[in-house]
Parts: C-alpha cells; sequence; structure tokens
C-alpha cells in the first residue's frame, strides 16, 4: 500500500517531556482534518525536515509505535530514544523539535498486532521496545485478557513509564533494571506460561533473538511468537544507483538510505516499516551487488531483490527496475 502525500496528517507537537534520560515523549494533535483510532502496536512514519551536522538541509523518515490509548483520537503520542550514532533522526526529534512545531506523519500502520485468540498474552518489553505495548494495554485491559508485561532496561538510561505501569497495573507488570543488577530470566519465563500463550517482544535483537531461541528449545509453534525490531537504517559507504526506466542516476550518501535517496530524487517507492521487515519496498536488481540487511527476503529473492529502506550496495553501483 502506497501512501502518497495527501493521504498524511499534518500534526502540531503540543507537549514534549523526559520520559527517561535518553527518551522523549512527543504529543501531536492533528492540524487538518481528524486523527483516526488505531488497533495496538501500530506505528506512523514521521517525517522531519532541517539541518544535519554540516548545516545541509535534508529530510529523515522514520517510523515510531504510536504509544498512546488506540481509542483516544484527541492526539497521538510517540517516544523517540536518543541515538546519536544513528543517521540524525533522532538527534533532530531530541534537538530541533520544539513544542509548537508541525510535522508530517503518515495514518497509522499496523505490523505488530495482538492476536486476540490468544489464551493469554506475554509481553516483553527491552528498553525503548516499550512503546506499541503502551497501546496494547489499554486495550487488554478493556478486553478483561490475561496478559503479563516484563519490561527490561537500564535504569540510567531507558525505563521509560516504569512507575506509571506499576502503579496502574499492579502485579501484571514485572520490571527489570539491568543497572540495578536485575536479569529477566527468559527460559524460565517461558518455560512457566500455559498453553495457548502468545508471545510479543519489542525491542534490541539481542533480546528477540534469546526470545525466539528459548522458545524453540521449549518447542513453541513459530505462530505464538511475534516480534518488532526496530532496525533503523545504518549509515555505508555511499554508492550511485541508476533506474532503468529514465537512465537517471541517483548518488546514495553514507548517511542516507537508499530509500531516502530515492526519495529526494522524487522517485515513490511504497513503504510502510522503514526497517526492512514489511516486503512494501521490494526493487528488483538488475546489475551490481547488494548488502541484504533485511529480514524480508529470502535467499532466492536476494539474487534479483533488494528492499531499499535499509539495504545497501556492495559494489560502487546498481541498476535498479524503477
Ligand atoms: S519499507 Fe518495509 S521492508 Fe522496506
Amino acid at each position: 500500500m502506497s501512501m502518497n502525500s495527501t493521504d498524511n496528517y499534518r500534526v502540531k507537537v503540543t507537549n514534549i517531556v523526559e520520559v527517561a534520560p535518553t527518551i522523549k515523549e512527543f504529543t501531536l494533535v492533528a492540524q487538518n482534518g481528524e486523527l483516526t483510532p488505531f488497533s495496538p502496536g501500530a506505528h506512523v512514519v514521521v517525517t522531519m525536515k532541517g539541518e544535519n551536522g554540516d548545516g545541509q538541509l535534508k529530510q529523515w523518515k522514520n517510523a515510531y509505535s504510536l504509544l498512546s490509548d488506540p481509542r483516544d483520537t484527541s492526539a497521538y503520542k510517540i517516544a523517540v530514544r536518543l541515538q546519536p550514532q544513528s543517521r540524525g533522526g533522532s538527534v533532530f526529534m531530541h534537538s530541533q523539535v520544539s513544542e509548537g512545531d508541525e510535522l508530517e506523519i503518515t495514518p497509522p500502520a499496523n505490523l505488530f498486532a495482538p492476536n486476540w485468540r490468544a489464551k493469554k498474552h506475554l509481553l516483553i518489553a527491552g528498553g525503548v521496545g516499550i512503546t506499541p505495548f503502551m497501546s496494547y494495554l489499554p486495550e487488554l485491559e478493556r478486553m478483561g485478557a490475561s496478559y503479563e508485561l516484563h519490561y527490561a532496561f537500564r535504569g540510567l538510561q531507558t525505563g521509560a513509564y516504569k512507575t506509571e505501569l506499576i502503579e496502574q497495573l499492579g502485579e501484571q507488570v514485572h520490571c527489570y533494571d539491568a543497572d540495578a543488577g536485575d536479569r529477566l530470566l527468559l527460559a524460565e519465563l517461558l518455560k512457566s506460561q500455559p498453553r495457548g500463550t502468545h508471545v510479543y517482544i519489542c525491542g534490541p535483537e539481542l533480546l528477540i533473538d534469546g526470545v525466539r531461541q528459548n522458545a524453540a528449545l521449549l518447542g513453541y509453534p513459530d505462530s505464538l511468537i511475534h516480534f518488532e525490531e526496530f532496525a533503523a537504517p545504518q549509515p555505508g559507504s555511499p554508492f550511485t544507483v541508476t533506474l532503468e526506466s529514465s537512465g537517471a542516476e541517483v548518488q546514495v550518501s553514507s548517511e542516507e538510505s537508499l530509500l531516502e535517496a530515492l526519495e529526494a530524487n522524487g522517485v515513490e517507492v511504497p513503504n510502510l516499516c522503514r526497517g526492512g521487515v514489511c516486503g512494501q519496498c521490494v526493487t528488483k536488481v538488475l546489475d551490481g551487488d547488494v548488502e541484504h540487511r533485511d529480514a524480508f527476503l529470502d535467499e532466492r529473492e536476494q539474487d534479483t531483490c533488494i528492499m531499499p529502506c535499509v539495504s545497501r550496495a556492495k559494489s560502487k553501483t546498481l541498476v535498479l527496475g524503477l
């Protein structure tokens, strides 16, 4: 599903709060039309226009989970973790966005919805990976669903919302602060769940892999395991792509993704997650070597396709079927 710009919402940032030492929460209110309700786990893509570290104008588009109540259409909330080593979107949100500023967001899309047939929902969050679960919780409560939230973080950096969660949800919430020496023992946690429990994980790759491996060893079928990985595009060497239809060349700098470079040159490619998981941006490669960084293409598809939201060229040039 491609979004054209008229589908997008213009929103005003009405409130910015530091919810953990490295995480800021932004409240977004519609400037044109109404915000829609969304399903738990949904995200929006935020377009940010500003200056990068070299004073050049730049545009970023990052996906952020919505963390407000899915039925509250008065405002959306997102939380952004500052990642100074990444390509600048989070730095922009932390240092250049102020209350009263306008941003553009896509309508919500969901790649991480709960399965309502689950006997029990086991939510496992790492750091800023708490955000999609913030929209699960009001809905799980309303449905009277059986659930537990296990939330691992580093109290000196992350740990947003832990106090409110414990206050509001009591013993359904279990917090593990690594900076205080707490450990989340995955095998024991997974072993003690009733049959038919669905497991949802959002957080760093290491946590997701740890849960998946332990669940596999314990015989959980794959269909019960759901995960969302924020694979923000990583920088790499610059390269050039040639577009088959027009012969036009597009330069991709080390700091931008191929998808961003195409968009900056007026080439629209469908996209939803901008993190290498949804499959929407799949693009044919006619020549050149690709460094695949996505979690979508299988080995056979890797011979002929690239996911431009995260993957880059290994060779100096690529020819794309665009
Ligand atoms: S936009 Fe989802 S895989 Fe590229």
